[in-house]
């Protein structure tokens, strides 16, 4: 699958108001016992969250099973109230907005979920399903609400005869394609899109994403897209935000993710993502297994989270929190000890426990001869992470043009 050509964030981030903007968001779940229900201990989903979404570009937000990218995605289009913390669209606060007055802004928001199963209601048909968005917010599209509908699953790639026909007579793809048709009729400008290809058999995923990426062009469309799968991030996204245990670990646009990551756990991460470049298939690096657990959210380690299985951890790691910092121009990190930049904090000892908490891979030697690669694998070392982990698989690379 080839890589998305477009990229923005230089100019996106300098240039441009933000469509969406979000501070210090917060959700806690919390944990009830006992009879009268009282609080124990609370989830803590997302922890303190600070990010910016630019019209037109595609924000990718990658992370293992657990780390709260779904919970960001559904505070960021509202369908769950945030524990704390500042929700911006085009500049209006709608953090607290009540459900009647968050009503308007549906149309210019919208989600599309993980599971094309379970998020189109079985008894309607297609044409129920892509015209509800119509009906919820009482607007007559021109040329007679079936006609648009017929000619916005022909956006997506299905026949207009679909109109009258069920869910359960479409393949997972074509789910797919009716649920981004309901989620673009009223032609939002922010699309939150929730693992959307990772219920489709691989072979379909590809022609997915392509879609995603046409009707972008097409529409002109804003995208959060969530997804664990760093072949898909890196397929869709300008720029990436990496999260780990509720927080924000690294921001920045996806040519310097991916040839120089510099927080420890982005590296670990990369580290695992097939090749893409079939030129450079025979090119293995060595890996880095992730040895321990994902720690629980509900009491996430001190100082930086992801210091109990990173392999750079000080002291001052266990104690200080770091925050999420510009390094470099249009590079947000959160490390004290970061790959590819001056320590910030240099002289400390790497703690003892640290010098166990991964496992290097050294793979045998290349099978063939391979070219230098234009953007290089990870820095000089690669991860694996054990347990939850992303698991990087590759959308197969056939055309997506039915
Ligand atoms: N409604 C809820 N009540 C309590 N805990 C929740 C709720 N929703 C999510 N959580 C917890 O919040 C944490 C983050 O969950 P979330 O679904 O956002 O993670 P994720 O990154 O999307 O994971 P995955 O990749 O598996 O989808 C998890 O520990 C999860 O169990
Ligand atoms: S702050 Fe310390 S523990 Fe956290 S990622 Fe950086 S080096 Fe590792
Ligand atoms: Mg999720």
């Amino acid at each position: 699958m080839l890589e998305k050509d477009v990229t923005i964030p230089e100019q996106a981030t300098s240039s441009r108001e933000p469509l969406l903007r979000v501070e210090g968001l917060v959700k806690h779940f919390p944990i009830r016992r006992g009879l009268l229900g009282r609080q124990t201990a609370a989830v803590k989903a997302v922890d303190g969250i600070d990010f910016e979404v630019y019209p037109g570009e595609t924000l990718g937000v990658v992370g293992e099973s657990g780390c709260g990218k779904s919970t960001m995605g559904r505070l960021i289009t509202r369908l769950i109230e945030p524990t704390g913390g500042k929700v911006e669209f085009e500049g209006r606060d709608i953090t607290h907005l009540s459900m009647g007055k968050m009503r308007p802004m549906r149309r210019d928001v919208q989600m599309i979920f993980q599971d094309p199963y379970s998020s189109l209601n079985p008894r309607h048909t297609i044409g129920t399903i892509v015209s509800a968005p119509f009906r919820l917010q009482g607007v007559e599209p021109e040329g007679g609400l079936k006609n648009h509908v017929q000619e916005l699953l022909q956006l997506v790639g299905l026949s207009p005869e679909h109109y009258n026909r069920y869910p359960h007579e479409f393949s997972g793809g074509q789910r797919q394609r009716i649920g981004i048709a309901r989620a673009l009729a009223l032609r939002p400008k922010l699309v939150v899109a929730d693992e959307p290809v990772s219920a489709l058999d691989v072979s379909i995923q590809a022609q997915v994403v392509n879609l995603l990426d046409d009707l972008q062009d097409e529409l002109g469309l804003t995208y959060v897209i969530i997804a664990h799968d760093l072949s898909v991030i890196r397929h869709v996204s300008d720029r990436i935000a990496v999260m780990y245990l509720g927080k924000i670990v690294e921001l920045t646009d996806r040519k310097s993710l991916y040839s120089a990551p510099m927080h420890p756990y982005t590296k670990a991460l990369m580290s695992a993502v097939p090749v893409p470049d079939p030129r450079r298939r025979g090119l293995k690096s060595e890996r880095i297994l992730l040895k321990g657990d994902v720690p629980s959210p509900i009491s996430p380690p001190s100082g930086c989270r992801f210091h109990t299985r990173c392999w750079k951890a000080t002291e001052v790691c266990k104690t200080q929190e770091p925050p999420l910092i510009a390094l470099k121009t249009g590079h947000q990190v959160a490390c004290h000890h970061p790959e590819n930049a001056p320590d910030q904090v240099p002289g400390q000892q790497v703690l003892a426990a640290a010098r166990e908490a991964v496992e290097l891979i050294t793979p045998a030697k290349p099978e063939s001869p391979a070219e230098e690669p234009s953007e290089a694998p990870a820095g000089d070392g690669a991860a694996l992470i054990e347990g939850d982990a992303a698991t990087p698989s590759e959308p197969a690379e056939e055309s997506p043009k039915e």
